[in-house]
């Protein structure tokens, strides 16, 4: 269920909620009236039934409880009563906007907020500037915002076009590979390695090249990737949609690692 929905659903149940105790309160007087009501001719029928009955009025005793003098509907009472109906209808009202922030603030809450950020197209600078940043010492730029590494491609472009993850991907064309950070095992954040240049994830041992493809541990595939573009000079990844990485074999760049790994654990 989406959140939209969720939000929806308890701002429609403190509605209803609302409409009960109001009916509630409008009604419980009237039923009251009619509960006495079926009462009183009761009381009547069974003297009546005494009266005719053999042993005479004997049968039944009446207790003479003196009739209640009539209360003239003054102003006092209309007064009362048109305090009740407004402290009623006050507190109804009161219900009512309280239940209204409190969906409001619902649906405020749970509603997505896709203003940059994962899950939507995430601008990351000048491309020519973060080509030279990363090039100077081959470490990808992380993005916090959106859970991804960028790397500079490394590799014939050519050769990254003839493989469908890269050509969805855009590699080839712009020259950047944005790996998601999600290990492609069982979902453990991949850290970047330094001394090998390769990412290796310190859960199971899965490691990755620089460009995200598998090299070794229990990973089904290649780092699973974001597709690229350059607008304006402007590099832009978009992290609506996830590509999935390469598979196995896959070897467009590095095929070694180029120094001491950082993780050594292994499974499988
Ligand atoms: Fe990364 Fe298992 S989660 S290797």
């Amino acid at each position: 269920m989406s959140p939209g929905v969720l939000a929806l659903l308890v701002v429609i149940a403190s509605v209803a909620a609302w409409a009960a105790f109001m009916a509630y309160t409008a009604l419980a007087p009237k039923l009251r009236r009619h509960d006495m009501g079926v009462v009183l001719p009761e009381k009547e029928e069974v003297l009546a039934a005494s009266k005719a009955a053999p042993g005479g009025p004997d049968y039944v005793r009446e207790i003479n409880v003196p009739e209640p003098r009539p209360r003239r509907r003054g102003a006092e009472d209309v007064k009362d009563v048109s305090r009740r109906k407004l402290l009623n209808r006050f507190m109804g009202a009161s219900l009512l906007v309280g239940l209204g922030q409190f969906g409001l603030a619902s649906l405020d809450f749970l509603y997505p907020r896709l203003r940059g950020g994962f899950g939507t197209k995430i601008t990351i600078g000048n491309a020519e500037e973060i080509r030279n940043e990363i090039a100077a010492n081959r470490d990808p730029k992380f993005i916090p915002d959106g859970r991804f590494f960028v790397t500079v491609f490394e590799g014939d472009p050519a050769e990254a076009n003839k493989i469908p993850a890269y050509r969805a991907s855009n590699a080839g064309a712009t020259g950047f590979v944005a790996s998601y950070r999600k290990c492609v095992h069982l979902g453990c954040s991949v850290p970047w390695c330094p001394s090998a240049k390769w990412f290796e994830c310190p859960c199971h041992g899965s490691k990755y090249s620089i460009n995200g493809e598998y090299r070794d541990g229990p990973a089904p595939r290649s780092l699973d990737q974001f597709r690229t573009e350059i607008v304006d000079g402007q590099l832009i990844v978009d992290t609506s949609l996830i590509i999935e990485g390469a598979p196995r074999g896959t070897i467009t760049s590095q095929p070694q690692p180029e120094g001491i790994h950082c993780v050594d654990v292994r499974e499988g």
